[in-house]
């Protein structure tokens, strides 16, 4: 947090955007001390950027450039560029579909925040709901993480278990790990706001509690 200003968060995403609501809707409640100042997405049609204009919100389509599974470098400038015009400072990824690289990573260095629908370091990748039921695990959950240059890698600020069932299909195991991230996420964006964690290494430190 910078001075008496209010924290500011900026999210990226590429599809639903439920976890961004269920954030936005944690701040605006006063659950967590923070503003969402911008929202943007690397898909023209992502629901993410609906809502965040329902919410008054600034929200921008960026187009990604070149590659499937990152940004090219104009377009990672563009990112950097209106995170840093929104005063951002905390980045958030709530579903975005595309790994981010060098300048971002140094720009907002042990700021950026994912969040993961299993426990890692299980399933990293993709569908790790599918990759659970093939592994037959009774228990999976979903993981909030800072982001570094690994894939699902970086250090983790908390995460939260969800029974796997027989009966499960992958859609509904994947609505109840959508249900745990809803709450877990904001929670763990609450406490970044607040300054009680810190990266130490490999590890996330919880100072105690006020
Ligand atoms: C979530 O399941 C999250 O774990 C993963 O992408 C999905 C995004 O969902 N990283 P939504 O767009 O927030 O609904």
């Amino acid at each position: 947090m910078t001075g008496q200003q209010p924290f500011r968060i900026g999210v990226l995403g590429s599809g639903k955007g439920s976890n961004f609501v269920a954030i936005a809707d944690a701040c605006a409640a006063g659950k967590i001390p923070a503003a969402v100042a911008i929202v943007l997405s690397d898909v023209d049609s992502a629901c993410i950027l609906e809502h965040a204009r329902a919410r008054q919100i600034e929200a921008r389509y960026i187009p990604p450039g070149r590659f499937r599974t990152k940004l090219d470098e104009d377009a990672e400038r563009a990112f950097l560029e209106a995170l840093r015009s929104a005063q951002v400072d905390l980045v958030v990824l709530a579903g975005f579909m595309r790994v981010l690289k060098g300048e971002f990573l140094r720009a907002f260095e042990n700021h950026i925040v994912n969040i993961h629908p299993s426990l890692l370091p299980s399933f990293p990748g993709l569908e790790s709901w599918k990759q659970a039921l093939d592994h037959g695990v009774k228990v999976t959950g979903c993981t909030v993480h800072f982001v570094d240059a690994g894939i699902d890698a970086g250090p983790i600020v908390g995460q939260q278990t969800v029974p796997v069932l027989d009966a499960d299909t992958p859609e509904t195991l994947h609505a109840r790990i959508q249900v745990a991230e809803h709450e877990l996420y904001p929670r763990c964006v609450a406490a970044v706001a607040r300054g009680e964690v810190a990266v130490s290494g490999r590890r996330v430190v919880w100072k105690a509690e006020r």
